[in-house]
């Protein structure tokens, strides 16, 4: 339940900043985080928070402060945890794309392990390792072939998806791997989607992983770790039936102490997800022969998931109105699939009015862009009773940064 005043003090930081407004909950990142952690009790874990859900820098501090460990999937990202004050040796680094020049700054940055997801890619780490005099940790990230039963477009885990390796060809990969002089095998990895709401299916992977690290070290490969990815799903509405952290994880501890295994966890939106939430200001209300319009000054180039994957946020006015309506909210960009919601009752609003659209901590600000030339939103962290702006909101000047006039 959201209480009055926590829409207040959101009022108060839209006002001050203007909107649309980007704000996240320190207290509500921390307990997520915590949660994992405390859950894996004295099972030698790192909980690698998933950079790519939201790679704010003070977003990335406040966790690197509390001991996380960081999943990355660019040089990019590598960068922005050494900023914020990461542990190299804390740092997976995951994604099937990874450039020679990302290899070699993660390699001399001394990460803990590359996630690596083609015999190609062994390749090119192992060659670089061996140019800089080096040693690296692998894991092979397999692919279970098992449905994370989510959007087709997040979910990653079946055998006709681009990523990893067919979990029936890790064994001949890992025997093959022990030709590079520069790589030690070390753990094994999957990923099988986000959004799971229902997680049976990371543990059926886990299962899978677990039979695939018997055999292999029984193939004599010294296996130390196991990643089994993120993905755990929250709740964007009502009736949504959000897993609980504790339960997820005794579930996976209990499979995984019995192996003598350290695990790691990827997670990204069950910790800053429902931690976050895009602030917006009514326009204009508008109606069509056959629909009610509320226009808002956030548009899909802010938050993109509604319009990329039918997602469903919550919107709620933060000062309590009288009366409902049903109406698409819709923003200002110049495209009949900018909207943030659609068909949906909401109380009365008026221009003027401020919205909070929940659940955009995750996968709302690092997905935002300049499309029809919009400015991307400031950013907010609310640590108890305070709160200061994270990251300006952008300029004119900033959009056309590097840009030459012929
Ligand atoms: N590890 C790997 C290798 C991943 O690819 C991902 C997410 C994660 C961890 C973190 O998963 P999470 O715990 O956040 O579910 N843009 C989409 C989500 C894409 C997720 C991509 N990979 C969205 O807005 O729903």
């Amino acid at each position: 339940m959201i209480s009055a005043d926590h829409n207040k003090l959101l009022a108060t930081i839209a006002n001050s900043v203007g909107t649309p407004c980007y704000v996240y909950s320190a207290d509500a990142i921390l307990a997520a985080w915590h949660a994992y952690d405390t859950a894996f009790g004295d099972l030698p874990h790192l909980v690698c928070y998933a950079v790519k859900a939201n790679s704010n820098l003070s977003l990335l501090k406040l966790l690197a402060d509390a001991g996380a460990g960081f999943d990355i999937v660019s040089g990019g990202e590598l960068f922005r945890v050494l900023r914020a004050g990461g542990d190299p040796k804390k740092i997976v680094f995951s994604g099937v794309g990874k450039t020679e020049a990302e290899i070699e700054l993660a390699l001399q940055s001394g990460i803990g392990a590359f996630n690596c997801e083609s015999e190609g890619e062994l390749a090119v780490i192992n060659a670089v390792a061996g140019r800089l005099g080096l040693t690296a940790d692998f894991s092979l990230r397999v692919n279970p072939d098992v449905n994370a039963d989510t959007h087709p477009y997040i979910s990653t885990g079946l055998r006709d998806h681009k990523f990893g390796i067919d979990i029936s060809d890790a064994p001949a990969v890992y025997a093959r791997s022990r030709a590079f002089r520069n790589l030690r095998a070390a753990g094994v990895s999957c990923h099988i989607g986000s959004q799971i709401l229902d997680y049976s299916p990371i543990l059926e992977a886990a299962d899978k992983v677990l039979t695939l690290i018997e055999h292999l070290k029984a193939d004599g490969h010294a296996i130390r770790h196991i990643d089994l990815g993120g993905g755990l799903g929250i709740a964007y509405k009502e009736g949504d039936a959000s897993p609980s952290i504790a339960t997820f994880i005794a579930d996976l501890r209990e499979r995984v102490e019995r192996a003598g295994l350290t695990i790691t966890i990827e997670p990204g939106r069950s910790i800053v997800g429902n931690a976050g939430e895009l602030l917006t200001r009514v326009l204009y209300l508008k109606q069509s022969p056959s629909k009610h319009f509320v226009v808002i000054d956030a548009a899909m180039n802010d938050l993109i998931r509604p319009a990329l994957y039918k997602a469903h946020h919550n919107i709620r006015p933060l000062k309590a109105t009288g009366g409902s309506i049903l109406a698409d909210v819709v923003g200002p960009v110049c495209e009949t699939g900018d909207f943030l919601a659609r068909d949906r009752e909401l109380p009365d609003v008026q221009p003027g009015d401020l919205l909070a659209v929940e659940s955009a901590g995750a996968y709302g600000f690092v997905q935002a862009s300049n499309y029809n030339s919009r400015p991307r939103p400031v950013e907010v962290l609310v640590e108890g009773n305070t709160w200061r702006v994270v990251r300006k909101r952008e300029t004119w000047e900033d959009l056309i940064r590097g840009e030459e006039l012929i």
